[in-house]
């Protein structure tokens, strides 16, 4: 287990659509226990692939009693609406309001490759739309209107020259 380097805005591999998740081995158990280490020591509560630099449809999340692997996520179904503060470990945090479904039902394939369906609703809802955007190369932020991103990156970029 070990703790990746979290790639940031705007490294290519964040905008790129994902590869499928093929090989369901040890070697995958291994990324996604590297991948939480590095979610948990960053205090987030999802990462996909992409945000380690690697171009692959995965994500793990611990996110309101969520806890849960989704290996080619797709989203099955979604039901009304919330509009909440969200945030990236890719831009710093820079937290932004993003209209989401309020409920969703997430169907992807575990550590084995069974195929497997979970609905959440509320924040854990939030997250599985979040990292199933960056497993097709979509950030938070695009989801924004022109100014409020322009605002967040703008954010992003003066807090990273203060480190
Ligand atoms: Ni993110």
């Amino acid at each position: 287990m070990a703790i990746r380097k979290i790639t940031e805005y705007p490294e290519t591999v964040l905008g790129q659509v994902g590869k499928p998740v093929t090989e369901f081995d040890d070697a995958l158990a291994e990324l996604c226990a590297d991948m939480y280490d590095t979610m948990y020591d960053a205090e987030g509560v999802g990462l996909a692939a992409p945000q380690i630099g690697l171009n692959l449809r995965l994500f793990v999340m611990d996110c309101d009693g969520v806890k849960l692997i989704a290996a080619n996520p797709e989203i099955a179904d979604t039901e009304g609406e919330q509009s909440g503060s969200e945030a990236c470990l890719s831009v710093g945090k820079v937290p932004a309001v993003v209209a989401r479904a309020m409920k969703v039902k997430l169907k992807a394939q575990d550590l084995k490759g069974d195929w497997f369906e979970h609905e959440a609703e509320g924040y854990a809802a939030r997250c599985f739309l979040h990292e199933t955007d960056h497993c097709d190369g979509k950030l938070f932020i695009d989801h924004l209107p022109k100014m409020r991103r322009d605002m967040v990156v703008k954010r992003f970029k003066k807090e990273k020259n203060w480190k």
